[in-house]
């Protein structure tokens, strides 16, 4: 699908956007805005202290989570968001679909799971005593926005596509 223009920053209420804008407003607003930032602590980090101890851990989890988390931002706009797309577009001309329940369930896998990494980057941030704080600063932006974010994809657009199916929570 293609995402259009838009001017997210005029968006008062996402949630009462229709599936298609609301799908673009995540992408406009929230994959943009984490891969910025992810892009901001990478430049972050290039310019710590290599030495600090454990450093090279942090940066080499820090990396993975980011490697993930932009991993599941692509499987969203590729794959994920056109299926809910067309899912809730046809409504109801057609049964309950598994592979919907199945693609819902593995999204919000990745969710789960990049918050428990987001907490251990943070924690593991403040151990170490960046400097300045600059980082542990920029990864509770990430923190504060994915929260959001997961949150509008759950709660909203897979809650469209629940709806739709009939299907468990
Ligand atoms: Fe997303
Ligand atoms: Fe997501």
């Amino acid at each position: 699908m293609k995402y259009h223009e838009m001017d997210v920053e005029q968006v008062v209420n996402p949630r009462g956007l229709t599936t298609s804008d609301l799908i673009t407003y995540i992408v406009k607003k929230h994959h943009v805005f984490g891969r910025n930032v992810i892009e901001k602590i990478r430049h972050l980090m290039s310019e710590m202290d290599h030495s600090l101890p454990q450093f090279a851990e942090f940066e080499d989890k820090a990396e993975a989570f980011f490697t993930e988390l932009l991993d599941h931002f692509d499987d969203e706009e590729v794959h994920v968001f056109p299926q809910v797309f067309e899912a809730v577009e046809q409504r109801g001309e057609r049964s309950p679909s598994p592979k919907h329940k199945m693609m819902i369930m593995k999204v919000e896998k990745d969710h789960v799971r990049a918050e428990t990494q987001m907490k251990f980057l943070i924690e593991m941030s403040n151990s170490i005593g960046l400097p300045a704080q600059v980082v542990s600063d920029a990864f509770r932006e990430l923190e504060e926005d994915l929260e959001v974010h997961m949150e509008l994809e759950q709660q909203e657009l897979h809650r469209r596509v629940r709806m739709i199916y009939q299907l468990s929570p």
